[in-house]
């Protein structure tokens, strides 16, 4: 029996209170359903880290085994080179890049101590499949100590446009070393195709066929497979949070007003601050809506170390008290913003609640967020979901009203829409989103990746 093995930046460790984030969440029912070993940083930082062990804990099926890392590789690695300047790269956000040589010399040692710490516990029959940005060279590592077991790689950012790449330090090695992986897999075909772009014209890979590549003499299988959420529970939870009382004091607080609602983690890419022009815009180019509406938007912190994801905080708390003084009255605040994240559950609620679900992102590579709002409406009277046209998610959800994230103008005459729209057009657009997410689940998406990475390397 093959065992998978999962290796990611952040372990989601099993411990009371923790709330899993997008990956976790994805990959929690296929481990829970295929058993196996989670390898990663146990999100600890201690000085000593570089000369510990793997911590190994088991639970449900599954074995957790995790590093810590030291205060000068959170601050270089993970703060650095992988969120200062992998994370907006990939984002195509070249105004948020910073780069410095010693956060690059960072980033390659933690992989080979991801790469030391992984070895040892690796058997004959694994199949491992690594995740995201951070770990752009393991595959290559484990390929030079002599790893021959099948090895799957999936990136959860867009992958960028050939330009865009051009400002990747030393880019060229990091796609010779995706390209000893047997699978890549993206988020879209638009992404597929930057990748495979990239990879003939930088790293000298032979394209075979629209899926094949050959590279020093291996061949590469590269896929799309779209990040997908479990629709039906996710449903299921919104109609019950109806009954929560967190739900019932946000409705009572609404007054008979329409609820705008947003959630993202705070950071760059998710274009919190046009968003929050857009909405102004919609308050002065249609007054008739001011009273009418309240915008919730929950923007839990993230990176906080990283210091464009401060510069971000600031502007917006600039922005918020601006909107809020400008915009309100005495008895009407337009906007309530939230830095503190709330259980998926009253998320889910909340989403169902909304009239218009907006969601903005300046570049995402998939954006979950929309496809849960869609899942969390009650069909017979479903909200609008308002949608960047540069999420991933925006490829699968046509029929939501998609915008472009940087033009006020144009978000606000996209919510006043929403709000006008007729209930016999809101069910058609709704129902569409829902046929595009409702037989797919995140199990589904994991297992088909594993499904082709075996018939790749059984080949
Ligand atoms: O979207 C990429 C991702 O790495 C998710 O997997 C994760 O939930 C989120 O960003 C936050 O990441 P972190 O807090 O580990 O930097």
């Amino acid at each position: 029996m093959k065992r998978l093995v999962i290796v990611s930046n952040r372990v989601p460790v099993p411990r009371e209170g923790l709330r899993p984030g997008g990956l976790a969440v994805v990959l929690k029912d296929l481990l829970a359903r295929k058993g196996g070993l989670w390898f990663g940083w146990n999100g600890a930082c201690h000085p000593d880290a570089a000369h510990l062990p793997p911590e190994i804990q088991k639970a449900e099926g599954v074995e957790y085994a995790t590093i810590g890392l030291t205060p000068a590789e959170y601050r270089n690695y993970y703060t650095g080179f992988s969120n200062s300047t992998l994370w907006p790269l990939m984002h195509s956000l070249p105004e948020c890049i910073h780069f410095e040589r010693r956060e690059l010399a960072s980033y390659r040692s933690v992989n080979e101590r991801f790469c030391e710490n992984l070895l040892p516990l690796l058997r004959a029959e694994d199949v491992i499949w690594i995740h995201d940005y951070h770990l752009l060279p393991l595959a290559a590592l484990l390929r030079r100590h002599g790893v021959r077991q099948p090895i799957g790689f999936f990136l959860h950012t867009p992958f960028p446009a050939p330009d865009m790449l051009a400002t990747a330090p030393d880019g060229g090695t990091f796609l010779r070393d995706l390209l000893k992986a047997d699978l890549l897999g993206f988020q879209t075909a638009d992404d597929t195709a930057n990748f495979i772009f990239a990879a003939s014209r930088t790293a000298g890979a032979v394209t075979v066929d629209d899926t094949t590549l050959l590279f020093e003499g291996h061949k590469v299988r590269v896929g799309t497979f779209p990040v997908e959420i479990d629709p039906q529970t996710f449903a299921a939870t919104a109609a019950a949070a109806m009954e929560h009382e967190d739900l019932r004091r946000l409705a009572g607080s609404l007054a008979g007003r329409r609820l705008v609602f947003g959630v993202d983690r705070m950071d760059p890419t998710k274009g919190l601050d046009h968003r929050l022009a857009g909405y102004e815009r919609l308050l002065h180019t249609y007054p008739a809506r001011q009273r009418q509406v309240t915008f919730l938007q929950i923007a839990a912190e993230s990176r906080t170390d990283v210091p464009s994801y401060q510069a971000l905080r600031n502007r917006l708390e600039h922005q918020i008290g601006q909107l809020n003084a400008h915009c309100g009255q005495a008895d009407w605040t337009p906007l309530r913003f939230l830095t503190r994240g709330s259980p998926r559950s009253t998320v889910a609620g909340y989403m169902r609640l909304a009239d218009i679900g907006y969601i903005t992102p300046l570049r995402d590579g998939m954006n979950l967020v929309a496809k849960e709002f869609i899942a969390a409406q009650d069909p017979e009277n479903p909200g609008v979901l308002v949608l960047s046209r540069l999420a991933g998610a925006a490829k699968q959800l046509e029929a939501a009203l998609l915008v472009n994230p940087l033009d006020h103008d144009g978000m606000a005459d996209a919510l006043e829409r929403a709000l006008a729209m007729s209930l016999a057009e809101r069910r058609e657009r709704w129902q569409a989103c829902w046929d595009s997410i409702a037989s797919h689940t995140a199990l589904g998406w994991g297992l088909s990746f594993l499904d082709l990475l075996h018939k790749t390397t059984e080949a």
